[in-house]
């Protein structure tokens, strides 16, 4: 017997997440070993993590018995030194996925609405039908976020403003004069979070002082990954960065124990090792320009991109993705974020970037 749930419509509505094809799904379905798999699809880091995060991590892995530090103590204390930011100012997430979504929970309701640009990252979607908000999704030309229009589209039931910078899908960035500019115009009832899990791969003069914009605006959370540049995506870690006052309301939405004593240690030893960083930003800018040059070859049109993947004009993206499968190569197919005719590839090591290369050529013949 069929059961529906009887939940309000804005959570039937909700559309599941659609993450990248795992790869032991993929090397199970071409009977092939996992090892000849290369996933290009979630953004991660092909370096994989800093030797002292895993050291950090199998140290750690003796406590999982225990609840892990509710109050993120030795991480908050890692990141108070890192960015010369007093403790209050800093809320440790689940990924910062989860502070995306707390975020909402805060200042969303039904009746309630949040500005975003198109294109923009399905978390701001999810978190914001999840609290049965009203999205309103504004124009990107050039898949450029449109700041001017993301303030045009605010009315007196916006309350957030989500952006990405750098974006995802599009890999697109802001200037950052562009953003001050921007949060000096946002009227101080609605909140802006500025999304930043791709901050590490601007270059540092493109990067903005969002730390001293956070002091300047007290409706301002900025949020931060250790899944990108440092490699930490499987353990679920990331921040937030706001006001001790926001802070605080964040702190009281966050599900208890969600970080793992595994990640925060991983996160405090990941954020020591200075050097895997910038290996990692080295290697992605090598492979960002190895992407760019295969695709000029291959005539395929793609965005300049600030972050750790290209997003590539192929004709029919879903299409392509399914026979790059069969050489054993996971990208991410983009159709639902508006743009079927895309493909976004994440920024692999010399090798498997080689590999892609290789297979677009032969497919796209
Ligand atoms: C723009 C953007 N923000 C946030 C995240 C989430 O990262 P986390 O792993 O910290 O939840 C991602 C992950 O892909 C992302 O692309």
């Amino acid at each position: 017997m069929s059961y529906t749930p009887n939940v309000p419509a804005h959570i039937a509505a909700l559309k599941a997440y659609v993450p990248g094809l795992p790869i032991d799904d993929l090397a199970r379905r071409l009977d092939m070993p996992a090892s000849r798999i290369a996933k290009l699809a979630s953004n991660e880091n092909p370096l994989g993590a800093s030797p002292m995060a895993i050291g950090a991590l199998a140290e750690a892995a003796i406590d999982v018995s225990l609840y892990p530090d509710n109050d993120c103590t030795l991480l908050v204390d890692a990141l108070s030194q890192a960015l010369d930011l007093p403790k209050d100012w800093i809320v440790v997430g689940a990924g910062s996925e989860s502070i995306l979504g707390m975020a909402a929970s805060a200042w969303l309701s039904q009746g309630r609405s949040a500005v975003y640009s198109a294109y923009s990252f399905q978390a701001f979607v999810n978190a914001v039908q999840r609290v049965g908000a009203e999205p309103v999704v504004v124009a990107a030309p050039e898949y450029i976020v449109d700041l001017d229009a993301l303030l045009s589209a605010v009315t007196p039931a916006t309350s957030v403003i989500y952006i990405a910078n750098p974006g995802n899908p599009t890999g697109t960035r802001l200037p950052p004069a562009a953003i001050a500019a921007f949060l000096a115009r946002v009227p101080s009832r609605v909140a802006v979070v500025l999304d930043e899990a791709y901050r590490e791969y601007l270059p540092p003069e493109e990067a903005g002082d969002s730390l001293q914009w956070v002091r300047d605006y007290p409706n301002l959370i900025v949020t931060r990954t250790f899944s990108k540049a440092y490699g930490l995506a499987g353990l679920r870690v990331g921040y937030g960065i706001a006001q001790p006052a926001v802070c605080a309301l964040l702190h009281r939405l966050r599900a208890p124990f969600s970080v793992t004593h595994p990640a925060q240690a991983a996160a405090v030893a990941a954020l020591q090792d200075r050097g895997f960083l910038a290996e990692s930003l080295q290697m992605n800018a090598q492979g960002r320009s190895q992407l760019y040059q295969g695709f000029d070859r291959l005539g395929l049109k793609y965005l300049p991109s600030s972050a750790n993947f290209v997003l590539a004009h192929v004709g029919d993206g879903g299409a392509l993705a399914r026979r790059l499968e069969t050489h054993g190569l996971i990208v991410r197919p983009v159709a639902g974020y508006g743009l079927p005719a895309w493909l976004r590839i994440s920024i692999g090591t010399r090798e498997n970037n080689a590999r892609l290369l290789a297979a677009l050529e032969q497919e796209l013949q």
